[in-house]
């Protein structure tokens, strides 16, 4: 089951992440989790997490179903941030490859566990994988009131590229446009 808050609700506030004010013993929940291919069997705790946070694609369960089967077109690179005592799933990203490009269409990490480097490992995880399927550069785009997404891609050196006037709809927002060639 994946708990939204599963690595410590009081850290999802960026104060309490300074170390100053966490206890140095505590082990960082963060370093418990792994990160791993996605699987058929992660499809519900994944759709549990999406599902709680409107800023990622609402896919339904076969999208995920059909996306990770090996001849998907086009083909997806999955991955999930897994507690290795768990098994609960604390963050999932997913691309789909069009070479020479990239489309990075889900990234998410759980409430709680953000602001630990998660979504950066997540993202540090894939784009090697996407480099060795012949992408050359990640693109995707953004709510533009998605500040922390917009401030997350730029750490990540993604620049943005250019914005679609009302892409989305519920409510209706422009996107931003970003790229990051990959090295
Ligand atoms: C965007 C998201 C995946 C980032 O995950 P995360 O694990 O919190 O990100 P990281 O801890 O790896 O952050 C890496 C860097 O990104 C930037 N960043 C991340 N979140 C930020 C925020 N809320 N405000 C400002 N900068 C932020 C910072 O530079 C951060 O480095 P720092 O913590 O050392 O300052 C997460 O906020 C999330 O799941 N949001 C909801 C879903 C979503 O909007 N997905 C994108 C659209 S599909």
């Amino acid at each position: 089951m994946t708990d939204p808050d599963m690595c410590d609700p009081a850290t999802s506030d960026p104060a309490m992440s300074d170390p100053a004010m966490t206890d140095p013993d505590m082990t960082d929940p963060a370093a418990e989790l792994r990160i791993r291919p996605m699987t058929p069997a992660d499809i519900d705790r994944v759709l549990q997490l999406a599902l709680s946070l409107p800023q990622v694609p609402h896919w339904p369960p076969t999208a995920y179903t059909s996306a990770l089967q090996p001849g998907a077109i086009p083909r997806r690179i999955a991955l999930v941030a897994e507690d290795r005592n768990t098994g609960a799933v604390a963050g999932f990203a997913v691309a789909g490859l069009l070479p020479p490009q990239a489309e990075l269409e889900s990234i998410a990490v759980a409430g709680g566990c953000r602001r630990r480097g998660l979504g950066r490992r997540l993202f540090t995880a894939l784009a090697p994988e996407l480099r060795s399927a012949q992408a050359e550069e990640v693109v995707l785009e953004v709510r533009a009131s998605n500040h922390a997404a917009l401030a997350f891609y730029r750490s990540l050196g993604f620049l943005q590229t250019g914005t679609r006037s009302r892409y989305y709809v519920d409510p209706v927002e422009d996107a931003v446009l970003m790229t990051l060639p990959l090295k």
